[in-house]
């Protein structure tokens, strides 16, 4: 969250009277510590280069209005949430969030038939309990809105006309509407259900990979290809931006029941039919593989309610032994480490995941050896090394010391976070028999 400690930073401007969604605001992006300088491009290919940012730590304050709100929702691959700034300020006590709350027009936000919820967080607050300082806050939309109409909005912590944002740093506290409602890592496409066993990526991770990366799905970006594909997150992310297909066409978004944003419903539409007529075929091929045949076959199916399936080719094949599907090209992976998902295939790892337990095994691929991590990174570099000249390779791993294991120098390291997990997105360029990256400038 923005650090409004900071006496540099410009106080979110509350929404307020003539117009609310008419007017500029700073809203907040939130997005994975160590995606910021990606969120910044990306903010100015959605809403152009001259839109006014500030870049906080896990995050951009974007200054636009609700037509730009409505269209960073749609096309952001990276941010978290957007969010729309209502009230900030100082505070010592809970009486001081009451106070502020009750400086926001809530009459323009909610009425007494709709629904809110409040989710806090907060950095090092002085404030004993979060839930009271919630509470707090709760009591004073309540009270507005019942001073004004003699009735009171209630609370459905599920499915809220009007999900709210509340956060607390030391000595500021900051209020938003939530405009996404559910985070935008939720595209629409996956599979509520899962598979057991399985670790997703969050597509927005996937997506700064391939930002990271620099592929953004022109022919002249060339092959891309993640033989460790699981669910299918980096190749379906890739797929989609191949394809022109905005992230958020297939789900729906908190502000579409928000007051402030039915004078702009005509507009939504407009932006949704924009972005449907921009799609086209891909330019580039797209590759993805696991040797799990589930994990490829569930892959498969995530593309399809993607709208990605033509633009993947999938195959149940074993990292260690596939052949190049390209002469060169570009390789996102995030392959198997930890505990959680022990590499497999014919030469490293366990011998079954445990999702393919019971399950028909594939014949040629195999699933036969056993080994390491360690080995798995060792043959795979070997593999790599004979077969894969020609090829870049970025892989994200909380491994700070794969280079060694993989036995190839990076030539660049990126820092991201897994969740709460830190990584590095390395890359390598596969150079024939050769233990070294080429050197590079950055
Ligand atoms: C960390 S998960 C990848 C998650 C994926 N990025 C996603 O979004 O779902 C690693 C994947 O590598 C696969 N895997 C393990 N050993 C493999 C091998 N030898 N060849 C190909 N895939 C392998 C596992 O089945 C697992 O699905």
């Amino acid at each position: 969250m923005n650090d409004p400690d900071d006496a540099n930073q410009p106080a979110p401007r509350a929404a307020g009277r003539p117009g609310v969604g008419d007017q500029p605001v700073a809203l907040f992006l939130p997005c994975a510590a160590g995606a910021e300088p990606l969120l910044v491009d990306e903010v100015g290919r959605i809403l152009g280069a001259d839109t006014q940012l500030q870049v906080d730590r896990g995050g951009l304050q974007v200054m636009t209005d609700a037509l730009g709100a409505m269209r960073l929702n749609l096309e952001s691959r990276l941010a978290q949430r957007v969010l729309w700034p209502l009230a900030h300020g100082a505070y010592e006590n809970e009486q001081d969030l009451y106070a502020l709350a009750r400086t926001v027009a809530w009459g323009d936000w909610i009425t007494p038939a709709q629904t809110f919820r409040i989710d806090t967080s907060a950095q090092r607050s002085p404030l004993h309990s979060l839930n009271f300082a919630t509470l707090r806050v709760k009591d004073a939309v309540c009270d507005v809105i019942r001073d004004a109409t003699g009735e009171r909005p209630s609370i459905d912590t599920r499915f809220p006309d009007l999900p709210l944002t509340l956060h607390l740093s030391p000595t500021h506290a900051t209020l938003y509407a939530d405009t996404s409602g559910e985070a935008l890592f939720k595209r629409g496409w996956r599979d509520a259900q899962g598979l057991k066993g399985e670790a997703p990526l969050k597509e927005t991770l996937a997506a700064a990979m391939l930002a990271a990366a620099g592929w953004q799905g022109r022919a002249e970006d060339g092959p891309l290809f993640d033989p460790c594909c699981g669910a299918g997150t980096i190749a379906i992310e890739a797929a989609q931006i191949a394809c022109a297909i905005a992230p958020g066409l297939q789900r729906r978004f908190a502000f579409e029941k928000m007051l402030p944003f039915r004078a702009h419903q005509n507009s939504w539409s407009r932006l949704k039919d924009a972005a449907r007529a921009r799609q086209h075929a891909p330019e580039v091929q797209i590759f993805a593989g696991d040797v799990s045949f589930r994990m490829t076959d569930f892959a498969q199916r995530n593309a399809d309610r993607a709208g990605v399936a033509h633009a993947i080719e999938f195959k149940t094949a074993d990292a260690l032994q596939r052949m190049p599907p390209a002469p060169s090209g570009l390789m996102v992976i995030n392959p198997p480490y930890g505990e959680r998902i022990a590499p497999m295939g014919s030469r490293g790892g366990e011998r079954i995941h445990p999702a393919d337990r019971g399950q028909p095994r594939p014949t040629r691929e195999g699933f036969e050896g056993g080994g390491s991590p360690t080995e798995f990174f060792s043959q795979l570099a070997s593999h790599w090394k004979r077969h894969y000249a020609g090829w870049t390779a970025w892989v994200l791993s909380p491994d700070m010391k794969l280079p060694q294991a993989l036995r190839l120098k990076e030539n660049r390291r990126v820092p991201m976070w897994n969740g709460p997990i830190e990584c590095r997105l390395f890359r390598f360029e596969l150079i024939a028999g050769s233990a070294r990256g080429k050197p590079d400038a950055d």
